[in-house]
């Protein structure tokens, strides 16, 4: 999978961004550091409706599969992976391929500090580039972070879909969000 990498770096402290944060394209090489990030989350919380953690063969899919009209962003820190955004397609029928769904998870020790902001701001750059129309969030009830973090850039509640998901014995709603591009 060739990958072009480092074409985007937001270091300047620009609206939205934090200084110190290098923003590129994901490549083949990120796949141990970023599914380390997301598999926390599989095992420990309800943010993702994952319930097995992603092997590094399955991560290099992910990867290899958002290699084309969607997208994988990182973050680096001193040149450390810190966090990820993903673009996916939203549903298999045809008719919603100008659609996509986001997601953006960022490492325990480095939140609060803008990078998720930076992230996903990035990501909807992208996105309006390569022509797509909307941007969609599915996010776990009661996850005031991303809840918070997407009405920061504009997306807009749509509904609750109620207890959709099962997870660690508990009923799970799913806050679904909406920012047209
Ligand atoms: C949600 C998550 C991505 C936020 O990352 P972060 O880097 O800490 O977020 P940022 O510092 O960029 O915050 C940006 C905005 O998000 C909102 N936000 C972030 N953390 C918040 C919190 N704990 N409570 C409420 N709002 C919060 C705020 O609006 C914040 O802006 P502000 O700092 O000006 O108030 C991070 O907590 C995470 O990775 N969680 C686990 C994975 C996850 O839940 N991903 C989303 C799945 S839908």
């Amino acid at each position: 999978m060739a990958r072009p990498t480092g074409d985007s770096q937001l270091t300047t402290g620009a609206a939205g961004t934090v200084t110190g944060v290098n923003l590129r394209l994901a490549c083949p090489e990120d796949a141990e550091a970023t599914r380390e990030i997301y598999n926390i989350e599989v095992t420990g919380s309800t943010v993702t409706f994952d319930l097995v953690p992603r092997s590094l063969e399955d991560q290099l899919a992910w990867l290899d599969q958002r290699s084309g009209a969607m997208a994988v962003v990182v973050a680096e820190i001193d040149g450390q992976v810190v966090g990820f955004a993903s673009l996916s397609p939203y549903r298999d029928r045809p008719a919603y391929a100008t659609t996509v769904e986001d997601s953006v998870y960022v490492h325990t020790d480095f939140r609060g500090q803008g990078v998720a902001r930076a992230l996903l701001g990035e990501l909807l750059e992208i996105g309006a580039a390569r022509g797509f129309h909307s941007v969609m969030a599915r996010i776990v009830g009661g996850h005031d972070a991303s809840i918070g973090l997407h009405q920061s850039l504009g997306f807009a509640a749509v509904g609750t879909e109620r207890e959709v998901g099962r997870k660690f014995g508990k009923w799970l709603d799913v806050v679904l969000m909406q920012r047209m591009l």
